[in-house]
């Protein structure tokens, strides 16, 4: 595909799972917003669990860096008991939602029928999808990594227009890089962005595969991040384990505006 030489807008977002309580996620958001007030290269968005929203959206008021939910329930309210809607991270000051992230599928039963439900919701709240993506080692031991991707695509941006998808982030994250150190190489993760953009490219117009961000995650960290941006189909990235510390995310961001 050749829509490569990006001029999309960098990206990086920090996926904090289940870390950082309240006092420690102000703490954390504290030293973004000192750093990062201003910086006005690469969209930036932090992700923390549901309790520390409220905190970490009220501390980065004004900063330019944007709070994320991990999860959301596919229903605006009802009888859902311990579930949070789409509406909820709303108007508490969200703006995006992490969709389909490979712990939800494989730990929490969100199948690709799930996760389409849940960018709907996502569209109906008002927020921006991050949708995830990714096939497991054994499935790129046993050929399947493409099939796989495309199997999640089709299914997670199905009922989509293609006006709808340029408010979609994609983020690529191999399961096998996720949380194990073992980061997909440049070259790699540049392979299967541009069988992604390529995907959406057979299906949408142009102004589709050319500016949809997608983003890359497992096992990103300041000391790789440059190798992984530089690629041309690589529009930014979805951090887990080093967005748990100052240094390293906003190193990643560095990366990102050079
Ligand atoms: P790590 O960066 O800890 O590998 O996690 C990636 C991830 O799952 C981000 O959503």
């Amino acid at each position: 595909m050749t829509t490569s030489a990006s001029r999309r807008r960098p990206f990086i977002a920090g996926n904090w799972k289940m870390y950082k309580g309240p006092a420690e996620a102000d703490a954390l958001a504290e030293l973004l917003k000192r750093s990062l007030t201003g910086q006005a290269q690469v969209d930036v968005a932090v992700a923390p669990p549901f309790l520390s929203i409220p905190i970490v959206v009220a501390r980065l008021r004004h900063s330019g860096v944007h709070v994320s939910g991990q999860n959301l329930h596919p229903e605006p309210a009802g009888a859902f008991t311990g579930e949070i809607s789409g509406e909820m991270l709303r108007q508490a000051g969200v703006a995006y939602c992490i969709v389909g992230h490979s712990e939800r599928r494989a730990l929490f039963g969100d199948t690709d029928a799930v996760v389409e439900k849940k960018v709907q919701a996502c569209f109906r709240a008002g927020l921006l999808p991050i949708v995830c993506v990714g096939e497991t080692l054994e499935e790129r031991e046993g050929g399947q990594a493409e099939v796989v991707v495309r199997r999640q695509l089709a299914a997670a941006l199905g009922r989509l227009t293609a006006d709808q998808l340029p408010s979609v982030t994609l983020a690529y994250e191999p399961v096998w890089a996720i949380g194990t150190g073992r980061v997909a190489t440049p070259a790699q993760a540049q392979e299967m962005h541009a069988t992604i953009r390529e995907w959406l490219a057979e299906r949408y117009p142009p102004f589709v595969p050319r500016g949809m961000r997608i983003l890359y995650g497992g096992s990103v960290k300041a000391s790789n991040a440059a190798g992984l941006l530089s690629q041309p189909d690589i529009d930014g990235a979805l951090v887990g384990g080093a967005a748990l510390v100052a240094d390293e995310f906003l190193g990643i961001v560095a990366a990102a505006t050079a």
